[in-house]
């Protein structure tokens, strides 16, 4: 026998509320949706507001290491300078690079350079060059809870190629970010995103996706940008996710270096750009977590 949670009971969320004036609808709108054959979260992914304070304070941490990186980038910097600079900042303020020993990752940070798409492995040895562009993605883990987000950085002097490839893989999270409202589709954000970074001749990396995030470091849904409108998972209110597109200026083929078994490159050597955000689905619409 199934006991279905009283209405005057306290609500699953840890809100202290009644049920029947929290989440009782919500529930009920989850269950119509799942019987029309939706995919919908269940409340495990739904960040109660104990949570969402404790992520933030974590996304704090991300985005003070991002601003330290932006501030001391520069040609001649080795990707291991950057390194130190992720490990200092977020230990100094109490946090822990979470892809630091992440299923054998070496590093604190990805550090990935032109043609590199994601993953890349920070080294003493690689030198930021005038003409590169680097993403430099950043992960914390504060007090348990989880942030993600990444950023490009043009070094020096950019092609105008290279500089527009950047800009337009920032829009695409953009654009996507406006699909984010509550009881939406995670297609409606993913198609936003493959219209705008077809629309200027680009292509969309395919099996690389983004990820529920904030209690752990991924979570689901995974969060692909090859969908249509009105498909994937719901948006309920309470679920976080990543926006992280990488896009190519060449073919979407991606190939993973034999050697360390992480780096992931284009397979015919051309350009590729990632921006990433965290973002929260609220009651009003969205709230960027992290930046
Ligand atoms: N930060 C990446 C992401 O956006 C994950 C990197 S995993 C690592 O999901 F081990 F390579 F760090
Ligand atoms: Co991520």
């Amino acid at each position: 026998m199934i006991h279905k949670i009283g209405r005057n009971d306290p609500c699953w969320c840890g809100s202290m509320k009644k049920y029947k004036n929290c989440h009782e609808a919500f529930d009920e709108r989850i269950s119509i949706l799942a019987s029309q054959g939706k995919i919908v979260p269940g409340h495990e992914l739904i960040k109660t507001p104990a949570q969402i304070e404790g992520i933030k304070e974590s996304a704090k941490i991300n985005i003070a290491v991002l601003d330290e990186v932006a501030d001391k980038i520069r040609p001649g910097m080795s990707t291991g300078d950057i390194d130190r600079i992720v490990y200092e900042t977020t230990t100094k303020m109490g946090g822990i690079p979470a892809p630091l020993n992440y299923e054998g990752f070496p590093k604190s940070v990805c550090t990935s350079i032109n043609e590199e798409v994601c993953h890349g492995i920070p080294a003493d040895d690689i030198f930021l060059k005038d003409g590169d562009i680097i993403n430099v993605d950043c992960s914390t883990i504060y007090k348990g809870y989880f942030s993600d987000s990444s950023r490009m950085f043009l070094i020096g002097d950019v092609s105008e190629e290279k500089k527009k490839l950047v800009r337009v893989v920032k829009e695409c999270v953009e654009l996507g970010l406006e699909q984010v409202k509550p009881w939406g589709y995670l297609g409606d954000m993913s198609e936003a995103v493959f219209t705008h970074a077809r629309e200027n001749g680009y292509t969309v990396v395919r099996n690389i996706g983004g990820h529920g995030v904030g209690l752990e470091f991924h979570e689901e849904p995974w969060v692909g940008y090859i969908y249509r409108r009105g498909t994937q998972m719901v948006m309920a209110p309470g679920l976080m996710f990543t926006i992280e597109p990488m896009v190519n200026m060449g073919a979407s083929k991606v190939t993973t270096d034999k050697e360390n078994g992480w780096t992931v490159r284009t397979a015919d050597g051309k350009p590729s750009a990632q921006w990433e955000i965290q973002v929260l689905v609220t009651e009003e619409g969205h709230e960027v977590i992290s930046y």
